[in-house]
């Protein structure tokens, strides 16, 4: 068991978990610049060489934008999804952001849960954001201590 940097040899299995995970969020294309680009962070939950979740965001300037945070629905509730956000936001931090911000879908439960344990408050909506007409809430965490 362990968390990895995915690099574009991973696209396959990183379809196949959005396929479970997401209901096909993202197209082979999104995938493959989420592995390919150098200012993108994309780690996995492996276990057997099988992922078992994901964790990706963009590093703009000092933020990082997280673009996703998935776990295969047989192993939820048992702190993958966790150790792969606190794993994110420590890589970004090595990298220079101060912030981490995303997007989440105000009736996601469980991701607003997970994102709440990991110290993101909201601090907006975006009305409407998702195809299905639900609203997002934006939220935002320092991962940086100040100075
Ligand atoms: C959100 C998601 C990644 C959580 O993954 P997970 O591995 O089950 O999460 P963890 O076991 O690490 O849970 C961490 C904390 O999040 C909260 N949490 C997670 N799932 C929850 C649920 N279904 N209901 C309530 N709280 C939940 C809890 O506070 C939990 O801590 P606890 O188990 O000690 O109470 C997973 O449910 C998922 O893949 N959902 C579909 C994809 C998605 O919506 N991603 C977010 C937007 S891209």
């Amino acid at each position: 068991m362990a968390v990895i940097t995915l690099d574009p040899s991973w696209l396959a299995d990183c379809l196949a978990l959005d396929r479970c995970a997401l209901q096909g969020l993202w197209t082979e294309d999104q995938w493959r610049r989420e592995l390919e680009e150098p200012r993108r962070l994309c780690l996995g939950w492996t276990e057997d060489m099988s992922l078992l979740g994901v964790a990706c965001g963009w590093l703009v300037a000092d933020e990082l934008h997280i673009t996703v945070v998935a776990v295969d629905p047989s192993v939820r509730r048992r702190g993958h999804g966790k150790r792969l956000l606190s794993a994110l936001l420590q890589r970004a931090r090595q990298q220079g952001a101060i912030h981490a911000t995303l997007e989440v879908a105000n009736h996601n439960s469980a991701a607003i849960a997970l994102y709440a344990s990991g110290g993101f408050q909201s601090a907006g909506t975006r009305t409407k954001y998702y195809s299905d007409g639900s609203d997002a809430l934006i939220q935002w965490c320092r991962i940086s201590p100040s100075k």
